[in-house]
């Protein structure tokens, strides 16, 4: 599913930083333990307790995600800050979903949006028990080849119209 083996050339002389790689992400978490049974046993994600106060996390591909346990210092994220994780056909994200709201009490899932179908994308998203969002979805053919093949649609200099994000009415949940 994953074309080649995932690395892009990096173009970018002209940049005051000139990194190889983009390595990977942060997110924090309540208690690394609860969360890292919700990554392996929910969201197939494979985690690795490397530091005391943290975990890396990644699936498919050579990126990671830093996952910091702070305890109640969490700053709760909103939907439009969210990781995709992408599976393979429109019938896995309606399982996904069906299992969401059957283990949202087991795993302290905290919202699971309605399943849509947007811009060829078929998902949902849900808010797990840390207030990050997970967006479970599918796409027909490989979506980061496609926009990055496809190149810029827009101009800078269109307005990117914010108050017709349907996502920015959906609250973070207490
Ligand atoms: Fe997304």
């Amino acid at each position: 599913m994953i074309p080649g083996d995932g690395k892009v050339a990096v173009n970018n002389q002209g940049s005051v930083v000139k990194p190889y790689v983009m390595s990977h992400g942060t997110l924090e978490c309540y208690s690394l333990k609860q969360s890292r049974k919700f990554y392996e046993e929910f969201l197939g994600l494979e985690c690795v307790r490397h530091a005391k106060p943290a975990m890396v996390v990644r699936c498919g591909l050579k990126f990671h995600i830093v996952c910091v346990e702070v305890g109640d210092a969490v700053h709760p994220t909103n939907v439009l800050n969210h990781w995709g994780v992408d599976v393979r056909s429109k019938a896995e994200v309606d399982n996904a979903h069906k299992a969401a709201n059957e283990m949202k009490e087991k795993y302290g899932i905290r919202q699971v949006l309605p399943v849509q179908n947007m811009h060829g994308v078929y998902s949902f998203y849900l808010e797990d028990c840390d207030h990050n969002w997970w967006e479970i979805q599918c796409y027909d053919g490989y979506q980061h080849d496609d926009m990055y093949d496809f190149g810029d649609r827009f101009s800078m200099d269109d307005g990117a119209d914010p108050r017709s994000l349907k996502e920015l009415e959906i609250k973070t949940s207490n």
